[in-house]
């Protein structure tokens, strides 16, 4: 018993006295000690020969010494690795030659670039920006554009519905469809000439693919004032192609429906993949469609107590992410809220 006291007072004075250079040294202090064959093992298994009304109190020695080992490895780890931190710095202090330590700079998302791009144009062209909640209530998503109650895009299919009031009273509360809820947001509370843009997240209930997702990114537009008219609308978009995709992008407009406007039409401009000769991209046709628009609906601006006789305007809406893709040519909607960094380092432009 006296022996093995001894023995263990020993150790622990060998242990406290013991430093390491490096992280080698640490792992042989470990293994000489922790190890599966180590020293505290041995110690321990000597409990076999204390008599056994003095088990308890050797056993409880046995588990301090044990600690303190552990302890003793934890402190060399710690000082080891806080000396291989310091270690360069010391150096470099003398040597200015060195090459400095490299910073890697993130860059922004591809969606952001080309939104960021798109307003700069709108903005050049006079037109604010506004912004409004990503959670909207039935009557400015919907109902003050002119959808009726029936209407498909109300469907659950489509549209994300947080709340529906249970007994009839109160807004229903969705996920909104399309930044044309913002448009609403400014009619309600400017007076014309309005000239707003919309950019921003809306989100519906689509599967997830190559071609769609259940959010996405929009910028919209509205223009109202005493005598606006379509070649307005037109004369706004052309400008807004060339400034985006150059002067060789040919334009065309397809007659349209949408609820809130009237006339209505979709743009297409021709295919920039492969140059109109048809492709996956166009389906074959040479042409892409990016956006609709049309003359905004004389019961929209009612809605919001605009004189239909005095004023007219137009709209017009279109995907960021469709945009991007016939910029950069990205295939999958997927890769961009996938967040791999070998997708998203490719893209600089224009903050
Ligand atoms: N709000 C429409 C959509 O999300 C786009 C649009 C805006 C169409 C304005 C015409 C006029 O699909």
């Amino acid at each position: 018993m006296e022996s093995l006291l001894q023995q263990i007072d020993g150790y622990k004075a060998e242990m406290a006295a013991f430093t390491a250079l490096n992280a080698e040294e640490v792992e042989l202090f470990r293994i000489k000690w922790l190890g599966t064959k180590g020293l505290v093992k041995q110690i321990m298994g000597e409990i076999k020969q204390v008599p056994n009304e003095q088990k308890k109190a050797f056993g409880q020695l046995l588990n301090e010494f044990k600690l303190f080992a552990e302890a003793k490895l934890d402190a060399l780890q710690g000082d080891n690795m806080a000396a291989k931190v310091q270690a360069p710095s010391s150096h470099s202090k003398d040597d200015l030659s060195l090459p400095g330590d490299s910073v890697s700079v993130g860059s922004r998302h591809p969606l952001s670039l080309v939104k960021n791009e798109m307003v700069a144009i709108f903005k050049r062209l006079g037109f604010a920006v506004a912004e409004g909640p990503e959670i909207e209530d039935d009557w400015h998503n919907f109902g003050a554009m002119n959808l009726p109650e029936d209407h498909p895009a109300r469907d659950m299919q489509d549209t994300f519905y947080i709340k529906k009031p249970i007994d009839g009273n109160g807004p229903t509360w969705l996920l909104r469809t399309h930044t044309s809820s913002v448009q609403a947001r400014v009619m309600e509370t400017q007076k014309p000439p309005i000239r707003v843009i919309c950019p921003g997240k809306v989100y519906r209930n689509e599967t997830i693919s190559a071609r769609a997702h259940c959010f996405f990114h929009q910028v919209e537009g509205l223009y109202i004032d005493e005598n606006v008219s379509f070649a307005d609308l037109k004369q706004t978009l052309y400008f807004f192609v060339q400034e985006m995709f150059g002067k060789n992008v040919k334009v065309r407009f397809r007659p349209s429906y949408f609820p809130f406007t009237e006339p209505s039409a979709e743009m297409d401009i021709s295919c920039l993949i492969c140059a109109g000769k048809g492709c996956n991209i166009c389906k074959h046709t040479g042409w892409v469609e990016i956006l609709g628009s049309g003359m905004v609906h004389p019961k929209v601006l009612e809605n919001f107590g605009i004189d239909a006789n005095k004023y007219t305007g137009f709209a017009f809406g279109m995907g960021v992410e469709r945009i991007t893709q016939l910029k950069y040519q990205v295939n999958d909607l997927r890769l961009y809220s996938q967040n791999d960094i070998r997708f998203l380092k490719q893209f600089t432009g224009v903050v």
